[in-house]
């Protein structure tokens, strides 16, 4: 067995109203003039409206400033755009607020703030990453878990495809976990985000490698998504389950330094050739790569099922995968996310792109089963 690497360094703040502590952190890190970097959308919401008010409300004569122009999907010009804010207004770190997009395009900024002429495409040619200005993340969706990865995805100009940059460096040194952030999240992006982490759980809980760390995880991921996603879904001002799915969807993050697998790989193609929502992508992929996974390797859900609540421990290996795929059909539909490709624009002759692309797509390189491009064919034909 090669040696592997298990990391879970990041400091996290956690708890209603923790964003109040994001002032005197910042003056720990060394940060008196923090760019805050989101989204538009989120310019016009309360959780904006606070961190800005927690940013003014800084009584030592602080600065910050805002880059507000990230894409859904990031593409290489929102991280050009963010580091030249950074350094026409003098910033000495990054604070990060919204969903994986904004968190993405913060974090990978400071590799552009050191290495203004960098190729992202020979990202790994450099040799010290080291020195980054400090990243701090505040996440206000509960899906990706961007604020505790090392990794970046930013769809490239040379490629039109969402490469990942992954280095230890870009870690932030702090994550505020704030409930009140994500209270005014709508009830479809609570569910297709809370679905993306769920996503997470399962795909790193399967991935074959040897990590029970991250296995532990994983499970218990599972176990507070399947109890609080349809809570905060009903009641997006249930501050328990919002705090419940912010820290699920950082244990998804953490988990998937494992690796994720064939449901990742057939949602990336789905956000870059057709737009759609990466959770979404995930959510209506899910089912069929579950299935998918368990015809070749009987008994792979036994413990996602037991984390589900299922009574499958003594099931034969086929039952305890069926009963737990199904609950896993009725989780996702009790959080409308039951419906085909089709019913969101997706059209049956952007199938061989798809197939194209999903072949190419990392993560299932590591999935529970190996995965054939006849394999990603037949899935997006199932779901389509
Ligand atoms: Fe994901």
């Amino acid at each position: 067995m090669n040696p592997t690497t298990f990391s879970f360094p990041t400091r996290t703040l956690f708890g209603v109203g923790a964003l109040r502590e994001l002032p005197v952190n910042l003056a720990k890190l060394n940060i008196r003039r923090p760019l805050l970097v989101t989204d538009p959308g989120l310019v016009n919401t309360e959780a904006f409206r606070s961190a800005a008010a927690t940013l003014g409300a800084n009584s030592e004569g602080k600065s910050w400033f805002l880059y507000s122009g990230v894409h859904p999907n990031p593409v290489e010009n929102d991280v050009r755009e963010t580091a030249a804010a950074f350094q026409n207004n003098n910033c000495d770190g990054v604070v990060g607020l919204g969903g994986g997009s904004a968190l993405d395009v913060a974090k990978a900024a400071r590799l552009l703030v050191k290495r203004p002429q960098l190729d992202w495409t020979k990202f790994y040619d450099e040799p010290d990453w080291s020195g980054l200005f400090p990243f701090v993340a505040i996440p206000t969706t509960a899906g990706t878990g961007s604020e505790v990865g090392r990794s970046s995805v930013i769809t490239l100009d040379a490629t039109k495809r969402k490469a990942v940059i992954f280095h230890p460096e870009l870690l932030a040194k702090l994550v505020i976990l704030d409930p009140e952030l994500t209270r005014g999240l709508p009830p479809k992006l609570t569910a297709a985000t809370g679905a993306d982490a769920l996503t997470h759980c399962i795909e790193s809980y399967t991935c074959p490698v040897f990590h029970p760390m991250c296995d532990g995880i994983a499970l218990e991921g599972i176990h507070l998504i399947v109890e609080a996603l349809p809570r905060a879904y009903k009641d997006g001002n249930d501050l328990d389950a919002r705090g419940k799915m912010l820290v699920a969807a950082a244990m998804g993050a953490v988990a998937f330094q494992k690796d994720l697998g064939v449901v990742h790989s057939m949602a990336h193609p789905l956000s870059t050739i057709c737009g759609m929502h990466h959770g979404l992508a995930n959510a209506l992929c899910l089912v069929a790569g579950m299935k998918f996974c368990a015809a070749r390797k009987p008994g792979l859900y036994r413990r996602v099922g037991i984390a589900c609540g299922l009574d499958v421990i003594k099931s034969s290996d086929a039952e305890a995968d069926q009963r737990t795929i199904s609950f896993m059909k009725d989780f996702l539909a009790g959080l409308g996310l039951n419906t085909k490709l089709r019913e969101h624009g997706v059209n049956p002759d952007q199938l061989d792109a798809l197939v194209n692309q999903g072949v190419e797509d990392p993560c299932h390189k590591t999935n529970a089963v190996p995965v054939t491009r006849e394999n990603f064919r037949e899935l997006y034909k199932e779901v389509m």
